[in-house]
């Protein structure tokens, strides 16, 4: 099978939180890339940063995944070889307020960005899928072929994208010798990115009242927030509290690059989940985080919040296998990580 070239990938999503460094790591590479964004969930101050941490000038083109036009234009005038998929909105409360508003951006968006895709002949693409996909586990640790099962609407948008996926990927299948004209397709499942780039100068920084564990502790600790409210200490788990597979953002952007690797040589459409298969509670993540940074976090236990799980923990063997991926930093980096990001806003 014919390898293809990767020398040119564009972000959609670039400056967001997982965009921005898996685009450190790319240009660490020495891959050209072309960052996508409209802006609605970032910042362009991220350019320069970018630029301070890898001394190259990323280009970037503010516009809008649903703008097919745009995007086709992009993608033949940068001479894009692939595309890494990570625009889209992500709060689950709020996709149950808006849901229409999140298939727009996500499931249209995705849309116009395979469009787009398949006018300008560009065939390899890494799309940002989620462990939401699972909905609630039927067993621990989570494989990839743990029955899916959507229950909000930003989860069935990476659902109802996945499937467009797998759909398309078919297409080329047909044929045993495909070649490099083939769609090449990545479903990379996250579990649950925390922590910032060692430079402190990129992380994780929404915009008002965070609704993740890791953004509400630094804001505590910061003193921007007056406590974290701890959902539910009486869950099935070690401690009562809910257990997620927490994932440095740095690993899961070398996790992008791996999946690049894989895809110059297989076609049609894969799936990985990207974690660390370890899980963590709530009270253990808030004892790191002050054993780490030697910060103050109160705290205080509040009813469970609606449409949490207890427990969600990859099975990471998949990945391994295949690409030779693990993640490699430590629950405690993570937390250094993050409070140095945020120390520094
Ligand atoms: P983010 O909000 O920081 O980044 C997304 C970026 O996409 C933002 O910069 C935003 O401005 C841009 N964007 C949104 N809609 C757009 C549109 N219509 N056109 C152009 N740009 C648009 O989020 P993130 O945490 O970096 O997440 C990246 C991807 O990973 C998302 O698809 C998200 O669903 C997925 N994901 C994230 C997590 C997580 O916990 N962070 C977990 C699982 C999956
Ligand atoms: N939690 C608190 N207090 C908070 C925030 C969270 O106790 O203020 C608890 C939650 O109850 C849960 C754990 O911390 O037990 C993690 O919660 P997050 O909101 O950080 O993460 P979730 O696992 O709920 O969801 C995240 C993303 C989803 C994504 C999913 C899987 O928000 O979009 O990870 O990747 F789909």
């Amino acid at each position: 099978m014919n390898f293809v070239p990767l020398k040119k990938i564009l972000l959609t999503g670039g400056l967001g939180y997982i965009g921005s460094h898996t685009a450190t790591v790319l240009m660490d590479e020495g891959i050209e890339v072309v960052l996508y964004d409209n802006l609605c969930n970032a910042s362009e101050s991220v350019l320069a940063r970018l630029e301070t941490i890898t001394s190259k000038k990323p280009s970037f083109i503010r516009g809008d995944i649903r703008d097919t036009d745009l995007l086709t234009k992009t993608l033949r005038a940068h001479s894009i070889d692939g595309v890494i998929h990570f625009a889209g909105l992500k709060a689950v409360a709020e996709s149950v307020a808006k849901p229409i508003v999140y298939y727009d951006h996500n499931v249209g968006g995705t849309m116009s960005l395979l469009k787009a895709m398949g006018q300008a002949q560009v065939k390899i693409l890494v799309f940002s899928s989620s462990a939401t996909v699972y909905g609630n586990p039927q067993f621990l640790p989570i494989t990839e072929d743990h029955p899916v099962g959507a229950t909000n609407p930003y989860a069935h948008s990476k659902l109802h994208i996945e499937q467009m996926l797998i759909d398309l990927a078919k297409v080329d299948q047909i044929s045993s010798d495909a070649t490099s004209s083939a769609w090449r397709i990545a479903s990379l499942r996250y579990f649950n990115p925390v922590g910032a780039h060692e430079s402190g100068l990129i992380g994780e920084n929404p915009k008002g009242i965070p609704d993740n564990l890791m953004p509400y502790i630094v804001r505590v600790a910061q003193g921007s927030l007056p406590h974290l409210k701890v959902f539910g200490d009486d869950y099935e788990t070690k401690d009562g509290t809910g257990v997620r597979d927490y994932i440095h953002v740095m690993d899961l952007a070398y996790g992008h690059v791996a999946t690049l690797d894989l895809l110059r040589n297989h076609t049609g459409w894969h799936v990985f989940n990207l974690g660390t298969g370890v899980g963590i509670s709530v009270f253990e993540m808030i004892k790191t985080f002050e054993a780490v940074t030697g910060q103050n976090v109160s705290y205080r236990v509040v009813p469970r919040r609606a449409g949490d799980i207890a427990t969600s923990y990859a099975k990471v063997d998949k990945v391994r296998k295949h690409m030779g991926w693990r993640a490699t930093q430590s629950l405690d980096e993570m937390c250094v990580s993050a409070w140095n990001f945020q120390s520094q806003l």
